[in-house]
């Protein structure tokens, strides 16, 4: 497996992907992309394009992928989103990672982490102290991405209400700290 940056030819197979691992709030696995509304091929396409925080683990296809932005990337999808917006009101949130998903065949195999570290690198690379991300906490708590977290030395900041009904906790991962530890 290798972690790549994302193309623009890859927008099909993350689509596929995110479609595969979105699940309703009612669901009864709580490990997944809450009631998430997939883009089609050209939203993969735009959030692709110019983003150096966009990776994907490459076997043979895209096993997993990550999405993460700047703030001024995220502008311009924030328009018609609550918790992009309220992210973006947030002045500490400078890059926020907004999806993480790896294929059920590939997990517990180090794949998240291994995304998560190229795109800490990066961004430490790049100046970055520091970056937010938000898992679901109701209806469904989605354990998985929790520990997952906070095993990388993640921390919950507060909670958001979003979406008529949901609640997100934003955690904050704290880059150069790490880095400066090894
Ligand atoms: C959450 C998810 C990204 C984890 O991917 P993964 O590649 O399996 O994770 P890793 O193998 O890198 O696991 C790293 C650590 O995370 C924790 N973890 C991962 N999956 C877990 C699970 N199902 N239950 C409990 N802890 C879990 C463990 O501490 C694990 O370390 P360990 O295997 O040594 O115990 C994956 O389950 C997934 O794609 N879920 C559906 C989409 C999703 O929920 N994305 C997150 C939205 S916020």
């Amino acid at each position: 497996m290798i972690i790549r940056r994302a193309l623009l030819s890859d927008a099909r197979s993350i689509r596929d992907l995110a479609q595969e691992l979105t699940i309703p709030r009612k669901s009864c696995v709580p490990n997944g992309l809450e009631g998430f509304v997939v883009p089609d091929v050209d939203g993969w396409k735009a959030r692709i394009e110019g983003n150096k925080y966009f990776f994907v683990a490459d076997t043979d296809r895209v096993s997993g992928f990550l999405a993460c932005y700047t703030r001024e990337h995220l502008r311009r999808f924030a328009a018609q989103d609550e918790v992009k917006r309220a992210l973006l009101d947030d002045r500490e949130v400078m890059a926020y990672l907004e999806l993480l998903g790896v294929d059920r065949k590939y997990r517990r195999t180090g794949v998240a982490n291994a995304l998560e570290e190229r795109l800490e690198e990066e961004l430490y690379h790049d100046g970055f102290t520091h970056f937010h991300g938000i898992i679901a906490h109701a209806p469904l708590r989605n354990e998985a991405s929790i520990r997952l977290h906070l095993k990388r030395g993640a921390t919950l900041v507060r909670e958001l209400s979003a979406y008529d009904g949901m609640v997100f906790g934003v955690y904050q991962k704290t880059i150069a700290a790490a880095k400066l530890r090894e």
